[in-house]
């Protein structure tokens, strides 16, 4: 089963293709997606991902002619920063990659941004071709052009970083979506990913498939057990539903009324807020603290169904089935050590949606999609952080 799916921008439309066995392809479909010919071809690699699959990508591009350099990156959070941009930069200087030759991200949602940002300023911009090797950068981070790197306020500190703060848009060229790559993730990797599918669940009505989150209760055994069509089918949808946002407001630039493309961090608030929290794990122990993105939207979905209940947008019986499909995607629904809700909500007034010092939430509504709430009342964001307290 093979998927294409148009992403439709104001400057250059592009596809994102779904399906098994894509990597070997790389180098025809970057080919065809140029416009101009292009002699090298540069590669950032995820450190994560096997070497046997970026000899084939590299070699796939080598069989269209190209000259193939590539670059490991390791995935974190503190690496998602200007030093790994200028590291790339100087290493697609040295393999002399022009104006038209692609730069690769092969790898997760933290190289593809790296890796797009790197693109967008290296010679006033080249092309991307997004290969993203994680559910999560297959059904958002890899799909609608957003790319930067997070801003440290002080070295070391997780409460210090300032996630994704510095960036451009810089759509890809074209996005290859591999489903066997997702045989070798950590199984917590992939559980992430889930996040963010239910996430466009509960963004259904607006991007135009409101059957996605009755269709992922019914499958997620199906996706946890890794049964390639179900993936292939999932990825699909769930890019679907992302490209139909982002072609209506690219930019993010509608106002609150119209929600546009900020609907698309539904739940992101409470959840940069909790992972810059760096003793908090999703099972308690130490050894798997911090916690990784998808388990603080997991979180953040939570928090946010709990604050939209406070203020009478949704009923219980809706909070309950949010917090009820995370609990089944595997991901924590109630987190140890949270610092005070003032604490936290302090930390959720740096989030870079916040506009003139207000909180701005994305809620979870009844008729399955979501609202911008400028300002919410502390009463109900109080309400949203206690349905995700683990009581000691
Ligand atoms: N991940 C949110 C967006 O792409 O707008």
């Amino acid at each position: 089963m093979r998927f294409q799916i148009p992403v439709h921008v104001a400057d250059r439309s592009y596809t994102v293709h779904i399906g098994p066995g894509l990597f070997a392809q790389v180098g025809n479909l970057t080919a065809l997606a140029l416009q101009r010919q292009a002699h090298r071809a540069f590669i950032v690699a995820d450190a994560r991902v096997p070497a046997s699959v970026v000899i084939a990508v590299a070699d796939s591009l080598k069989s269209v002619g190209l000259a193939v350099r590539s670059w490991a990156l390791k995935p974190s959070e503190q690496d998602k920063s200007l030093a790994s941009v200028e590291r790339i930069l100087i290493e697609m200087a040295k393999a002399k990659l022009e104006r038209d030759d692609p730069v690769i991200a092969l790898g997760g949602g933290i190289i593809g941004d790296v890796t797009g940002f790197a693109a967008a300023i290296y010679r006033r911009g080249i092309p991307v071709i997004q290969c993203p090797t994680t559910l999560l950068a297959m059904v958002d981070a890899s799909v609608g052009g957003k790319t930067g790197v997070n801003l440290a306020l002080a070295e070391g500190s997780l409460a210090d970083l300032k996630k994704n703060f510095v960036g451009v848009f810089h759509q890809p060229r074209l996005v290859i979506a591999d489903i066997d790559s997702l045989k070798t993730l950590p199984p917590r990797v992939l559980r992430c990913g889930l996040a963010e599918c239910i996430k466009h669940g509960l963004l259904g009505a607006i991007g135009g498939d409101t059957a996605l989150l009755s269709w992922m209760e019914t499958r997620l055994d199906l996706f946890l057990a890794q049964d390639p069509d179900s993936l292939v089918e999932l990825v699909s949808r769930n890019v679907a539903i992302k490209a139909r946002i982002v072609a209506g407001d690219e930019r993010e630039e509608a106002d609150d009324a119209t929600g546009g493309r900020a609907l698309l961090n539904l739940g992101h608030t409470f959840a940069h807020a909790i992972e810059t929290i760096s003793h908090l794990s999703p099972d308690g122990t130490p050894k798997n603290a911090p916690l990784q993105h998808g388990e603080a939207v997991g979180l953040g979905l939570i928090a946010a169904a709990a604050t939209s209940r406070a203020l009478q947008l949704c009923d219980a019986a809706t909070a309950d089935r949010i917090t009820t499909i995370i609990n089944r995607a595997g991901l924590p629904t109630r987190i140890a050590g949270l610092p005070t809700d003032e604490e936290l909500i302090a930390q959720m007034l740096h989030d870079k949606k916040v506009r003139a010092g207000e909180l701005r939430l994305i809620l979870p509504t009844q008729s399955g999609d979501a609202q911008v709430v400028r300002n919410p009342p502390s009463e109900a964001v109080k309400a949203g952080i206690a349905a995700i307290v683990l009581p000691v």
